[in-house]
Parts: C-alpha cells; sequence; structure tokens
C-alpha cells in the first residue's frame, strides 16, 4: 500500500522505525524488516544507528530505488550551512546518494530563525536532486503556520505522536488542510508502553477485541487504523516475530464502528516531549560527522 505525497513521490505507507534500537541490533531488526517486505525505514541522525541502517540494506541485496529511506536532522545541526553539513553526515552514514525523504526533527520554538533556517536548507537539497521530499517532526499548527509565512515548499510530511490514546486531531487537520500527510510515530502506542505511568494500548480491551474478532493482535489493529485513516506508521521492533506481526496487516479491514471506537480513545494525553518546550540547552547534542 503507497501513499502519494505532495510532490508526486510515493511512498510505501507503512514503515520501519528504529528509535532505540541500539547499533548492534540495528542491521539484523532491518535486514529482517527488509526480507519480510519492508520496504520504508525510518531512522534519525539522533538515533545513531544509521550507519547500520545503510549497512542492512546493502546487506538486503535490494535495489537502492526500491527502498523509501527517511530520516531527520537534529535540532543541534539546525542553521542553514549547519543543516546542509548534516545532510551529508547522514547520507555519509547511511552510504547513498540520495535520500528519499529529509525532515526537522522538531521545531526549535526558542531559536525558530535556526529552524527557518534548516528547512531553507531541505529546500535547497530538494531543488539540488539530492532529496526526493522533505518534512518536518513534531510540528503543531502554529510552527507550520510560522514556516509557511518564511518558506516557499509545503512540508510533504508531518511525523508526530499519534496512537489510539493521543490522535492530535488539530495536527492531522492542519496538515490536512495544508496536503501534509501525517505520519505516525509510536503507532502501536509503544510510548504508551515503555514510558511509566498511564494505560498500555497494546492492552487495551477495545483495540484488543476487535482484533480477536479477525484473530489478529492489538498492534495489528492500531496498524489497519493508521492505514485506513491515510495516515503512514512506522511501528518499531527488534524482535522477528513482531516485525512480521506488524507487517501482517493486508488480510483484513476494520469496519467503520470499529474504526470509531478507536477513535473514541483518545485521551488528549501527550506521552512525548512538549513541542513547545524543546531547547538546544535540554535538548541540544552533538551529532558526530563520522
Ligand atoms: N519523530 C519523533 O520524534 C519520533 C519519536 C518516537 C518515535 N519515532 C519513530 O517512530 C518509530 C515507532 O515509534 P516507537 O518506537 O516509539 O513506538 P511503537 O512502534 O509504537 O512501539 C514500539 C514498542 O512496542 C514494542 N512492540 C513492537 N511491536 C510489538 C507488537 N507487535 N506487540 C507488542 N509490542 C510490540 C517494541 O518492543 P520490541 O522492540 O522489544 O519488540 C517497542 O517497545 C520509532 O522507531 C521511530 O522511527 C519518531
Amino acid at each position: 500500500m503507497e501513499l502519494t505525497l505532495n510532490n508526486g513521490i510515493r511512498m510505501p505507507a507503512l514503515g520501519f522505525g528504529v528509535f532505540q534500537t541500539p547499533p548492534d541490533e540495528t542491521i539484523h531488526a532491518v535486514q529482517t524488516a527488509l526480507d519480510l517486505g519492508y520496504r520504508h525505514i525510518d531512522t534519525a541522525a539522533a538515533y545513531g544507528n544509521e550507519r547500520e541502517v545503510g549497512e542492512a540494506l546493502r546487506r538486503s541485496g535490494i535495489d537502492r530505488e526500491d527502498v523509501f529511506l527517511e530520516t531527520k536532522v537534529w535540532i543541534s545541526d539546525y542553521g542553514y550551512d549547519q543543516t546542509l553539513h548534516a545532510f551529508d553526515k547522514s547520507v555519509g552514514k547511511l552510504g547513498i546518494d540520495t535520500l528519499d525523504l529529509f525532515i526537522l526533527h522538531q521545531a526549535l520554538p526558542s531559536r525558530f530563525d535556526l529552524t527557518i533556517g534548516a528547512y531553507k536548507a531541505l529546500e535547497t537539497l530538494l531543488e539540488d536532486g539530492r532529496v526526493r521530499a522533505i518534512g518536518v517532526s513534531n510540528f503543531m499548527p502554529h510552527h507550520l503556520a510560522a514556516l509557511f509565512e518564511r518558506t516557499g515548499v509545503v512540508p510533504s510530511v508531518n511525523q508526530i505522536e499519534v496512537h489510539p490514546y493521543f490522535a492530535q486531531r488539530d495536527v492531522q487537520d492542519a496538515d490536512a488542510a495544508a496536503g501534509i500527510l501525517t505520519q505516525a510515530w509510536s503507532p502501536i502506542g509503544g510510548i504508551t508502553a515503555y514510558r511509566e505511568g498511564g494505560a498500555n494500548a497494546l492492552h487495551d480491551p477495545t483495540i484488543s477485541a476487535v482484533g480477536a474478532s479477525y484473530g489478529k493482535s492489538a498492534a495489528q489493529v492500531m496498524l489497519r487504523w493508521h492505514l485506513q485513516q491515510s495516515r503512514s506508521a512506522i511501528p518499531k521492533s527488534v524482535r522477528p516475530e513482531r516485525i512480521r506481526e506488524n507487517f501482517d496487516v493486508f488480510d483484513f479491514a476494520l469496519t467503520d464502528a470499529e474504526l470509531a471506537a478507536i477513535d473514541a480513545l483518545d485521551t488528549g494525553i501527550r506521552r512525548g516531549p512538549e513541542p513547545d518546550q524543546i531547547t538546544l540547552e535540554a535538548f541540544g547534542r552533538e551529532i558526530p560527522d563520522a
């Protein structure tokens, strides 16, 4: 299943995430995903495993152009020149020439000038054909509005926290109004499991009951919910059986009533960092050159 971005580029809707996947487990995880049919990998400079993602791609033997590679520039590398350099760092580690999707990992509200400079670098890379699409992550509607005022290319993607317990409808609506594809991070509520406190979406009784009627797991139901609502989703796992399970979602469909029942689970409670509180002081860290 593919989605078409606002510049005509096609992207597999279901990708594979590698946040918190240790470098020494990344090659195996990504190779497993590619063997099982995933053709879209989401990494980030800040994850420290771009090199291993690239190595897995090479070892898979799959043609470069058949895999959609997405990575993110970290806030410490914002600013026009710094972000151009960050691109060189990322493609150098990945061992590729052209990136499919390059996105800003966060807005940096306290230094929005640097955020704009970084995005302008993405626009240059797009114009030069070094990236096929550009985008953002964790942008709220007011960040998008501020970006639109000072830049020319509408982002193709906004990657944000979306799972049944935190759907961010306001951001999804702002994305849709601008022609931006919403991509869900923590799509199966991983953050509700690995962050202490609050309920775990993977154990939600409504979601589990829907899954039981199809012989599917809660994770599979959540992934269908995203796909049927035209979002991209990038579940992460290091376990082969779960990597397989998370890709085995194309042989059933949720009804409108089931989609609505999952929509109704939204608590409005964010589990990830508050986007307006991202600062260089609190979150900045050096991304090595190689
Ligand atoms: N832009 C951003 O700021 C941002 C933030 C967070 C994440 N992301 C991206 O989004 C991707 C996914 O988000 P995420 O890793 O936070 O959460 P997720 O994919 O929703 O969930 C991953 C967690 O759930 C477990 N898991 C995976 N499949 C499972 C299954 N079928 N049944 C039960 N548990 C399962 C994983 O553990 P095991 O590995 O042990 O299976 C891991 O702890 C990341 O890898 C990253 O690429 C982006």
